[in-house]
């Protein structure tokens, strides 16, 4: 039942003589206790050539449908008000009947969507920066199969460039095995901080990690074997950290490497194509006025970041011949993702178009960026650590003796990690403050996953009996909790068109603060056991929602905390 859509047919057939379908328009009210569906009458009043009260009032006279209850004119609008029994009737069933699939549809059609996001860089720490890319990434993936979309995560591993000839240099030059083995990223890290000290007082060290990234590249066995392990070592340390987010299932994890041996193809095609030119020392791609070149090939042959997006993006092309293929990376690459969009169009493949770099803004700690603290990068895992921690403080304060208790302290701090990150607008800047994101109370993770565990505490006094809807009376809080659960399918959409999980996070607020008033106005549980069976199925399905939404977050939702 699309209500807007009966609305628009109802006055449609009063007018149908002077207007067009596309011509009424229906809006959610700014304020609800206005109205539940507003009609401005103002564009009529042109054609028409009557005042937009008298058009509304000549409306609401051949308005004659059983779901409207009342109808206000002011001002130049019809306030609609619905009739709370019927509709109320309806999508409680439908909830009940789809529980988790409601809200999906089938607008993706089964397209394929290729989406590139966490891509952290290996032999340096996990940092907070990659987990913006991780958390959107992830809740960006579940809205679009939601959406009807088939989804391949791509974590595109930042393990390929000068930084690794750099590395092995150094490791050569000072490095220990042991060393490395017992704290990869840390010791890595010195490594590559060694280089560059030395390197200041000492230029032609950067040519020697030049040399031996180009070593790498022309496959030298040695080098392949140290870059391998450095990757490894890596890699077991960031699975410490998406096991703690709860995020591990990517479809691939094809990094930078994987394409060294799919570069020339591109490059032989750039050259054919008479887009090459050397300049200054190096192989570019002119990419007109406003946009500085792509620097796609170093004189003595080594490849670039973009050469190997280039390479990438053609991979993915042929194998899973994607509808859209979406780059989940901060926005200080938008020149990257410009540049990369531009030379495939000069290349003559019109999927370009089909590229989005899914951009966003930076995590702030005291309106500053939070990459460093004190000079030290800050790392994603001992955040979550941090945010785990003062969970586990809070639940032995409220809820001593809780079963369970270190797994759902897990799932608060993580939560309140995650949601923090996706309760804004993902391009704006977010700030971080561990104190602030672990509360109970405001747009945290913790209040709506509170507000789950309260209705699930509730839930074990429900019967399973069916509402008569004649006998039960339904006030403003139940009624303005009910409708909102009437708006989720049209979040989900609006969710995929901006990419913008967001629209999700705002959601779930507004439905656990509705859900909170309706809670500290009624008593729930009473003696009349029609009315107590009503308010129980709200609740149900309010818990449906928010454990949904929270899934699609990537957020888990505890039943007791
Ligand atoms: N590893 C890169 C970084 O940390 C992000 C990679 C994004 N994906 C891509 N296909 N360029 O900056």
């Amino acid at each position: 039942m699309n209500l807007k859509q009966i609305i628009k047919e109802d006055i449609y057939d009063i007018l149908k003589d002077h207007l067009t379908m596309e011509e009424i328009l229906v809006e959610n009210p700014k304020d609800r206790k206005m109205a539940d569906f507003a009609v401005p009458c103002f564009a009529m009043s042109k054609v028409l050539r009557k005042s937009p009260n008298d058009i509304a009032n000549m409306i609401k006279e051949g308005l004659d449908n059983e779901i409207y209850e009342k109808i206000d004119v002011i001002n130049g609008y019809l306030n609609i008000f619905l009739n709370k029994q019927m509709i109320s009737k309806y999508i409680i069933n439908k909830v009940l009947e789809e529980k988790d699939t409601y809200g999906s549809n089938n607008i993706g059609d089964n397209k394929v969507i290729v989406m590139d996001y966490s891509s952290p860089n290996i032999a340096k720490p996990f940092g907070v920066g990659h987990l913006r890319s991780t958390v959107i990434g992830n809740a960006i993936k579940n809205i679009s199969i939601k959406n009807g979309y088939q989804v391949i995560s791509i974590n595109h591993l930042g393990d390929w460039g000068t930084q690794f000839g750099k590395l092995i240099y150094a490791y050569n030059t000072w490095g220990n095995e042991d060393l490395v083995r017992q704290n990869p990223i840390d010791e890595l890290k010195n490594l590559y901080v060694r280089f560059h000290k030395e390197a200041e007082t000492n230029p032609s060290l950067e040519e020697e990690g030049r040399k031996c990234f180009k070593k790498l590249e022309d496959g030298d066995l040695e080098s392949l074997k140290i870059w391998e392990w450095f990757k490894d070592e890596s890699l077991k340390e960031f699975n410490k950290t998406y096991d703690l987010l709860g995020i591990n299932e990517f479809d691939s994890y094809n990094g930078e490497a994987f394409y060294n041996d799919k570069m020339d193809a591109v490059i032989k095609e750039l050259e054919s194509k008479k887009l090459l030119e050397f300049s200054d020392g190096a192989y570019v791609v002119r990419l007109g006025e406003d946009m500085p070149p792509a620097l796609i090939k170093r004189s003595d042959g080594a490849s670039l970041y973009i050469t190997r997006d280039l390479a990438a993006a053609f991979y993915r092309k042929n194998n899973y011949n994607f509808d859209e293929a979406l780059y989940v990376v901060g926005n200080e690459q938008t020149l990257h993702f410009t540049q990369l969009k531009k030379v495939l169009s000069k290349m003559g493949y019109p999927w370009s178009e089909d590229i989005k770099h899914i951009s966003f803004g930076m995590i702030l700690q005291d309106g500053k960026k939070m990459s460093t603290r004190q000079g030290k990068s800050v790392k994603l895992h001992d955040v979550l650590v941090e945010a785990i921690e003062l969970a586990n403080k809070y639940i032995e304060e409220r809820s001593p003796g809780l079963e369970n208790s270190e797994e759902v302290g897990r799932q608060i701090g993580v939560g309140a990690v995650i949601f923090n990150d996706l309760k804004n607008y993902r391009t704006s800047d977010i700030e971080f403050n561990l104190e602030d994101i672990l509360k109970f109370e405001g747009e945290t993770g913790p209040y709506i996953q509170y507000t789950y565990a309260r209705i699930n505490s509730l839930l074990k006094h429900k019967q399973n009996k069916n509402i008569d809807y004649d006998d039960v009376e339904i006030n403003e809080y139940a009624w303005n909790l009910i409708f909102k659960l009437y708006s989720f399918p049209e979040i989900v959409i609006r969710a995929k068109e901006k990419y913008d999980p967001s629209e999700i996070s705002k959601y779930i607020i507004d439905l656990s603060a509705l859900f909170n008033k309706f809670y500290a106005n009624e008593k729930i549980i009473d003696e009349d056991e029609k009315m107590t069976n009503f308010r129980l199925t709200v609740c149900e399905i309010v818990a449906i929602l928010l454990e949904e939404g929270m899934r699609l977050l990537g957020i888990e939702a505890p039943k007791k905390m």
